[in-house]
């Protein structure tokens, strides 16, 4: 059986995937900001070393998969901890715990991105290059400025909505860009993405508790349904099985249907000289 760091694992996602990996007999360890077995923020770099720290002693410094799920929302007042949260945290998570996954004989990695990535056009090109130059600062400074500037009835709605959906790009395209290099592809570290869209869980469905029509939210949800955290777990689960040894680098869209209803032809893209 694997022993696997789960992150978020408090509510939602994050809560049903560790539910599930521990259904199947798997070590889990549980991070997050409370109600966890490592108690860490990883919106800090403080707290990305202490729940790296703990999580190598728990497993000995051999590790067989992380699920970096913990995230916020568009709605945190706050755009620079959105992204220092929803970027940083994993991406600085994953990179402490790489070489603990190079122990493992199929060591894997999965992140949550989501939809907004390719569904909510303001993503902010300079956010997401700072964001991937890692240059945390630099990028905090720019999405607390870009989002003073927002219009104020988008600012009204979700403050943070640009830093969100510009966190989960980058987030993205650094799962592209890192699960190619030896470090992580010839290591056997395989490193892949979900993005989620609408699923029930504290954070979509936020102070009021309620849902809605599907059919009356604001992106298409041709299925007719929104996504349960299980729905997720599923996927978390398969691509942390050693069996799951041929794929790295992809990003699966676990939404619904909405991207591909939004944005039906922007895959394939087609090679270009
Ligand atoms: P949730 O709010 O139910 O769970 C998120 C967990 O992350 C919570 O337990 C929270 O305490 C933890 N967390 C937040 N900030 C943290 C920090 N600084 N350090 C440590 N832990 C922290 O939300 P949900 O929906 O399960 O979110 C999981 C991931 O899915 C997030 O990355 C979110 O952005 C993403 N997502 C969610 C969607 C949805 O419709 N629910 C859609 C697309 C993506």
């Amino acid at each position: 059986m694997a022993i696997l760091a789960v992150t978020g694992s408090a509510s939602g996602m994050g809560a049903a995937s560790a539910a599930a990996l521990a259904a199947d007999g798997h070590t889990v360890i549980g991070v997050d900001l409370r109600d966890a077995d490592i108690i860490a923020d990883l919106g800090t770099a403080e707290g990305r070393e202490k729940a790296a720290g703990e999580i190598l002693a728990r497993c000995g410094g051999r590790l067989d998969g992380v699920a970096a799920i913990a995230g916020v929302g568009p709605n945190l007042p706050d755009a620079a901890a959105v992204l220092s949260i929803n970027y940083f945290g994993p991406v600085r998570l994953l990179e402490l715990l790489r070489p603990a996954l190079a122990a493992s004989d199929a060591g894997r990695a999965v992140v949550i991105g989501s939809n907004s990535a390719t569904t909510v056009p303001l993503i902010d090109d300079g956010l997401v290059e700072l964001a991937l130059a890692g240059e945390e600062e630099a990028a905090r400074e720019r999405a607390r400025t870009a989002a003073a500037a927002m219009p104020d009835e988008l600012r009204a709605m979700a403050p943070s909505i640009s830093a969100y959906a510009s966190s989960k790009f980058a987030l993205a395209r650094w799962v592209r860009r890192t699960a190619v290099t030896p470090a992580w592809a010839r290591r056997g570290v395989l490193l892949n993405a979900i993005a989620p869209g609408a699923v029930l869980t504290p954070l979509m469905l936020g102070s009021t508790g309620q849902a809605g029509d599907p059919d009356a939210f604001p992106t298409p949800m041709p299925l007719g349904v929104f996504g349960e955290p299980e729905d997720i777990a599923f996927w978390v689960r398969q691509f942390l099985r050693p069996e799951a040894r041929f794929t790295t680098g992809a990003i699966l869209y676990v939404d619904g249907g909405t991207d591909a209803a939004m944005r039906p032809d922007a895959q394939p893209t087609a090679m270009t000289f």
